[in-house]
């Protein structure tokens, strides 16, 4: 079979899945098969040591202090800055803004950019299979200043139809904003393409890349891309919650107003008047999650040594068995065909309800996720209210899916 022929030809990859500790755990008595790294992905003991360390040896607030430790971390979080715009092919630090997550870096551009450059009638071009935290802070932008939302339809593979999204562009839209790789289907969209089309019809057009799934399963290059605006969540990529980064060109994120006020962002306070620092500072008020930070930072040490191709390759090559085996359970039916897909496996039974099978699966070892995968607009299009979703990571190995393929053969004996 040629999946298991390509399993074996990245076999090496395998040997990372010790790193992990929970892999090692079990779940009702059974090896844990975690399969619901679209959700948030494990984290292997280096993260884990590197944030301990910090409140062991090292923690102190940053950018304040006078004193060693708390200058020691200033120079460890911001040398993070410079690791993350390497890590996406950025050209420099000043391009990278840390965020709370994936969403609060799109809430920030909406307001922030959103309501100074776009006004009532301005288009906003979405896909169907938009997370719902790339839907709801545009519709929010919609209700207060009146822009115009519209919607690239997608085919019954799960691809964007790029004939639609030309036939939507009019010398009103401003903004196309769009999902690298569905977090429900695993299309991965063609960026590159999707950016150029906006571009070359109205070279101001700003394009946003909600790259939470994308930075996860390949390389990403912000220069080749050319997007104006790029988000993802530091908890899909081995590294901890509570951390996102929002990319943004120099130019845009200069002439952008910050969107929250505090300490740490500002030049000079008085009651009169309050004058900023230069992005990315200006959009970073408060005390920032700093051991987070840290923690991104090694996550992307550890994916970058192992090889973001090499992690590609695979998922990919997993992706193939796992649908190959999917394929031979009756009454399955595959949500999510595009030619260009990413490691999510996003499937319906026949007769049977996806919390049921996650429940069951549950006391079978084999951790899923049930439900709209918050794609509310995409299931209404599929007319479903959920699927079940098994998502690969790095460390996911074949045992996994054969436990998932296991799981799914009791479902159907108990709901024959
Ligand atoms: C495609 C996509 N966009 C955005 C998000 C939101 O990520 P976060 O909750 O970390 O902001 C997710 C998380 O599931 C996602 O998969």
């Amino acid at each position: 079979m040629a999946a298991e022929r390509a399993l074996e030809m990245v076999a090496d990859i395998l040997k990372c899945r010790d790193d992990f500790p929970v892999l090692q755990t079990k779940m009702h008595g059974k090896p844990l098969a975690f399969l619901d790294s679209g959700a948030s992905a494990q984290k292997p003991q280096a993260v884990i040591d590197v944030m301990n360390n910090v409140y062991e040896g090292g923690y102190s607030n940053i950018h304040r202090g006078l004193y060693e430790i708390s200058q020691n971390l200033t120079a460890d979080y911001e040398a993070v800055r410079s690791k993350v715009a390497e890590f996406i092919g950025a050209p420099s630090e000043k391009n990278i803004v840390f965020t709370g997550n994936a969403t609060e870096g799109i809430n920030l551009v909406a307001r922030s950019w959103g309501r100074t450059f776009l006004q009532k009638g301005d288009e906003i071009i979405l896909t169907e299979m938009e997370h719902h935290a790339n839907i709801v802070p545009w519709q929010m932008l919609r209700d207060e200043i009146g822009v115009v939302i519209k919607t690239i339809l997608f085919d019954e593979r799960g691809a964007l139809d790029l004939e639609a999204f030309e036939r939507l562009l009019t010398h009103k839209t401003r903004l196309v904003s769009f999902v690298h790789i569905s977090n429900a289907l695993g299309t991965v969209n063609p960026a590159r393409k999707i950016i150029e089309i906006a571009k070359d019809f109205y070279p101001d057009m700003r394009v946003l890349v909600d790259g939470s799934q994308g930075v996860v399963h390949n390389a990403v290059n912000m220069v080749d891309l050319d997007a104006d605006f790029y988000v993802f969540t530091g908890h899909k990529l081995y590294g901890p919650s509570g951390i996102g980064v929002l990319y943004g060109k120099e130019e845009l994120l200069n002439a952008m107003p910050p969107y929250k006020g505090g300490g740490d962002m500002i030049e000079r306070v008085s009651f009169e008047e309050t004058t900023y620092k230069d992005a990315p500072y200006k959009f970073e008020a408060g005390t920032p999650p700093i051991v987070e930070v840290i923690g991104l930072g090694t996550a992307i040490d550890y994916v970058s040594a192992i090889g973001m191709e090499n992690i590609a390759v695979h998922e990919a090559a997993l992706l193939v068995y796992g649908t190959e085996k999917l394929r031979e359970i009756d009454g399955l039916t595959i949500h999510g065909a595009a030619p260009e897909k990413a490691g999510i496996l996003s499937f319906t039974i026949d007769g049977t309800h996806p919390s049921d099978i996650g429940m069951i699966l549950d006391q079978c070892g084999v951790a899923i996720r049930a439900g709209h995968h918050c794609c509310m607009p995409l299931m209404d299009k599929l007319n479903l209210d959920a699927t079940v979703r098994a998502s690969l990571g790095l460390y996911s190995n074949k045992n996994d899916i054969d436990q998932l393929v296991e799981g799914l053969h009791k479902v159907k004996e108990m709901f024959k």
